[in-house]
């Protein structure tokens, strides 16, 4: 299959029909790769069950492991899903944007979205292109992260061709995504708000809505990496690159003395440019400008990738802290490290 490449432009006439040509695409039951805020997704029909099994044979995914369903307007939600009113007060704080909601769903969605569960998961991305290709299929999008299975999340056009040249129809670049993780994704039960996947929307902007939420284990344990767990998505090793992540729990100082006793010719180290100094004879990989949790979650899969590219055996990461804004960037890392930490003392 020769997979077309689209560079959107801002030319809003040929941008239009790029954007058409994907919607005929996408209803004829083929794949899009589509620029989100968070990281590109691989997009099909959400009510077509061979275009979802299509997403499955792309990506190399096992098919118990379920897809988000992408809609243009929050209130599309009740197309696909049995919607609690509490839905509405965080659609209205967060949506459009990077939030995944988990709920009962309605018998359009095929199971082979749902790997056969009985929820669906639901999300409104705020990107432009993601949201004119919904309105313009005039169907809710089922997407997964636009990766092969196991491959870090593409955060750039380039990343989604190179997992996925010759097995999609077309690539829509919008350029590089800005938040550069993947969405949030919380399951609203009678006993409240779960966060099953930790994203860009935060625990504490959730309770500033919903009161109290709580954080299913998962997220911040290094040692339940690959067990049974409440998302099947938890349940596999993600986002490893071949080389090694060696993730350090420990002072910006024990980091970097760690990092020089232990680094050998074909491994780098991890920082953002701010705190390159402390690493002169290393090979260094940046986690963008500033240390900050929007700088280094932007980075992170891209810097994966890279240090792919570039042939490293080990990369050294600081262990963030696993709180707050840095809650998603830890739960990526540990996964990234296969559970693996190691500690200094403070
Ligand atoms: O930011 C994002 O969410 C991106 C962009 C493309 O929107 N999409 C994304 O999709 O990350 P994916 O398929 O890579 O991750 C979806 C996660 C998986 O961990 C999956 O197990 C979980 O959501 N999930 C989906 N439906 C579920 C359900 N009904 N119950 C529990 N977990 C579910
Ligand atoms: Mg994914």
């Amino acid at each position: 299959m020769k997979t077309d490449f689209y560079k959107v432009s801002g030319n809003k006439a040929a941008d239009h029909s790029a954007i058409v040509r994907a919607a005929e695409i996408i209803q004829n039951g083929g794949l899009v790769g589509m620029p989100t805020e968070t990281v590109y997704g691989l997009a099909a029909s959400a009510l077509n069950t061979d275009a979802a099994e299509k997403i499955y044979a792309a990506k190399g995914r096992p098919s118990d492991n379920p897809l988000i369903v992408h809609i243009a307007d929050p209130r599309e939600a009740e197309a696909v899903a049995f919607v609690p009113p509490v839905y509405y007060r965080l659609a209205e704080r967060f949506m459009p944007g990077p939030l995944t909601v988990i709920m009962p769903k309605r018998s359009c969605i095929p199971d082979s979205v749902t790997g056969g569960l009985d929820s669906v998961a639901v999300r409104c991305p705020a990107h432009p292109i993601a949201r004119a290709l919904i309105c313009a299929a005039g169907v809710p999008l089922a997407a997964p992260s636009a990766n092969r299975s196991g491959a870090p999340s593409p955060t750039t056009a380039e990343h989604v061709r190179r997992d996925m040249d010759g097995l999609i129809d077309m690539i829509l670049d919008g350029g590089p995504s800005e938040i550069g993780l993947e969405s949030t994704v919380i399951k609203l039960t009678d006993d409240g708000c779960v966060i099953l996947r930790p994203g860009a929307v935060t625990e504490m902007m959730l309770a500033s809505v919903l009161g109290s939420v709580s954080i299913a284990k998962a997220v911040t344990n290094p040692e339940m990496v690959g067990d049974k767990p409440l998302s099947p998505g938890m349940k596999y090793k993600h986002y490893a690159p071949n080389a090694e992540v060696i993730l350090v729990d420990a002072s910006p100082s024990a980091f970097s003395e760690y990092v020089k006793e232990h680094i050998s010719e074909n491994e780098a180290v991890a920082v953002a440019d701010d705190a390159k100094a402390s690493f002169a004879h290393c090979h260094v990989l940046s986690t963008g400008k500033s240390t900050s949790a929007k700088d280094e979650s932007r980075e992170l899969f891209a810097l994966l990738r890279k240090a792919d590219d570039l042939g490293y055996r080990r990369i050294y990461i600081k262990l963030p802290p696993a709180t707050g804004e840095y809650l998603a960037l830890y739960n990526r890392l540990i996964r990234a490290a296969g559970g693996k930490i190691i500690y200094i003392s403070r």
